[in-house]
């Protein structure tokens, strides 16, 4: 088994050697230095996740799975980012992409380049791929939003101490990649626009939740731990799963608890719900823009026929600098209205209507949900235009987070 071991590890890695950083000089470049012309290309410095593949099949299946893989695939972000450098156009072209496709950072002279590949519909770069965050040595926490500094050599830095050793890569290990740090540099906050127009953060604070004050960081929920093998062929062991559950995925059911108490009073009848979020963050997380989770209230009468509607909105909405609203964060320079769920928080919504009428009972069905995109009419148009499921594109879709259903006799 041991010397089996071995013998792949020389053989594949031997390919690794030429395959993975084909050609590099194998010298970390400082990031300081980048513009010299020792600079690597692109596509050395940051090899392509396919290339990490061949011997991480497991994580790069649930990689290739997950929204990650998708990060500068979608059509509302191809359609975002040219309204983007359309209209803000005295702005920074690496903007989206510092945390979209992170390598910019290093190669900020080929904004065009990844815009390019952006509008190609098909990128042959990676968004955020194995090396976008393998790479990463520290984290700054000082700059909003906190900014990673890379180690373009041939060590990938992970959160596992004992790797075995294999011949296309040195690994060593990191505590940041085990820490909730390591996600804030693309998920705490947009960069501002300027000192005067300083945006709250995405996350709200996290800091003081009761799941954050017992250890738990964002890792161990969205990258849970699993029994399984991290490079093909080796010894099974603790690992992270890489297909990040979140909106999608079994986290869902660990995202809120709904209480319903309803009161029938002759023609009127009041619905309490109490919604509590075991998440603890915000709830959207309000980037991009347009996101917003409801929480709707049906009511059924005679016949399962829906009687009565109503819902409540979480969300935030920004004003541009000519004070008038938007869905496009980027553009916002205030925040006029802030409904988001709040990290761990619970809110009773109340909500009265007419008792129905004729039936022996009513069904009360309350769900939380996130909405399909919302905005103009034309952002909207080129979505549908801009994709290739058309209106069918899953940003048109809502996804249900929680449901509860309850019957109430009325006679
Ligand atoms: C380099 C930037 C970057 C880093 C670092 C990063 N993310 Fe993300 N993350 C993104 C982007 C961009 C998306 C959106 C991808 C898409 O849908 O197009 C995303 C999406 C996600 C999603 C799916 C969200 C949804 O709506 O379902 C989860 C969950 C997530 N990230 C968790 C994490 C965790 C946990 C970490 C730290 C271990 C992390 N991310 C680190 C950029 C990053
Ligand atoms: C500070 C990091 C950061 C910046 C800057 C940023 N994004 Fe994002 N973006 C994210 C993360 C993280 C997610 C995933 C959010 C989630 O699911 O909660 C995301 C999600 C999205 C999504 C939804 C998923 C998808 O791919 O369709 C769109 C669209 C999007 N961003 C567009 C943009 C555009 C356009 C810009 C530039 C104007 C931009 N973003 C700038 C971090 C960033
Ligand atoms: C958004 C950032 C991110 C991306 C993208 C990412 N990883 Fe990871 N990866 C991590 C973090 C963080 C850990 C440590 C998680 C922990 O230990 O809790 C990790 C752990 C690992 C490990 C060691 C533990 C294990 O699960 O075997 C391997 C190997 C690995 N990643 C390979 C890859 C490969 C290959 C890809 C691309 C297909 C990839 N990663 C993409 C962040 C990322
Ligand atoms: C020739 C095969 C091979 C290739 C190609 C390869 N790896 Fe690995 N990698 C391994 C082996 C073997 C281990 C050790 C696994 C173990 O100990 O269970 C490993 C371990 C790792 C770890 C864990 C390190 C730690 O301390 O947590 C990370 C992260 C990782 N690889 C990332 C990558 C990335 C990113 C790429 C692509 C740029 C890549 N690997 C390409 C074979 C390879
Ligand atoms: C105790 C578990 C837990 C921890 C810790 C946690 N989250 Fe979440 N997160 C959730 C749940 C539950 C959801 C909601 C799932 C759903 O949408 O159905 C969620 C949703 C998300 C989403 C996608 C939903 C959205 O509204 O855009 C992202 C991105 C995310 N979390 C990032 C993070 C980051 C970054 C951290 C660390 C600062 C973190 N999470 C810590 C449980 C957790």
């Amino acid at each position: 088994m041991w010397k089996y071991r071995k013998l792949l590890i020389s053989v594949v890695g031997g390919l690794g050697i030429i395959g993975v950083w084909s050609g590099g000089n194998g010298f970390p470049v400082d990031a300081a230095e980048g513009m010299t012309k020792d600079k690597k290309p692109l596509e050395r410095a940051f090899p392509h996740s396919n290339k990490c593949k061949r011997c991480h099949e497991r994580v790069f299946e649930e990689w290739e799975a997950s929204p990650l893989s998708q990060s500068i695939h979608s059509a509302p972000f191809r359609v975002a980012l040219d309204r983007y450098l359309d209209t803000e156009r005295n702005r920074d072209r690496t903007f989206c992409f510092r945390c979209h496709a992170p390598h910019i950072l290093e190669y900020p002279e080929q904004a065009d380049h990844f815009t390019k590949e952006v509008q190609s519909r098909d990128p042959l770069i990676d968004g955020v791929g194995c090396a976008q965050c393998h790479l990463v040595n520290t984290v700054d926490s000082t700059v909003k939003p906190p900014h990673p500094h890379f180690a373009l050599g041939k060590t990938v830095f992970g959160g596992y101490k004992k790797p075995v050793s294999n011949l296309a890569h040195q690994s060593k290990a990191l505590d940041l990649f085990k820490s909730s740090t390591f996600c804030l540099m693309c998920h705490e906050a947009l960069p501002d626009r300027d000192k005067e127009h300083q945006m709250p953060g995405l996350l709200g604070d996290w800091k003081n939740t009761q799941a954050n004050q017992k250890g738990k960081a964002c890792q161990s929920c969205h990258m849970p731990e699993q029994f399984g093998e991290s490079a093909n062929g080796e010894r099974n062991r603790k690992v992270a799963n890489h297909t990040f559950p979140g909106r999608l995925g079994k986290l869902q059911q660990e995202a809120a608890e709904l209480d319903i108490q309803t009161e029938v009073k002759g023609k009127t009848s009041v619905v309490t719900v109490t919604l509590q979020s075991l998440v603890p963050h915000n709830l959207p997380l309000p980037h991009p823009g347009w996101v917003s989770v409801i929480l709707d209230l049906t009511i059924k009468g005679k016949n399962l026929r829906k009687v009565y509607g109503e819902n409540r909105v979480y969300t935030r909405v920004f004003a541009d600098a000519k004070g008038k609203e938007t869905v496009f964060d980027f553009e916002g320079v205030t925040v006029v209205k802030d409904t988001v769920l709040k990290p761990e928080e619970t809110r009773v919504e109340t909500f009265s209507f007419p008792t129905p009428k004729d039936a022996p009972s009513m069904d009360v069905i309350v769900t939380l949900r996130y909405e399909p995109v919302k905005g103009p009419s034309d952002f909207l148009k080129a979505i549908e235009q801009a994709s290739s499921r058309g209106s069918k594109d899953p940003v048109f879709q809502s996804i249900d987070i929680v449901q509860k259903k309850i019957n109430v006799l009325l006679k």
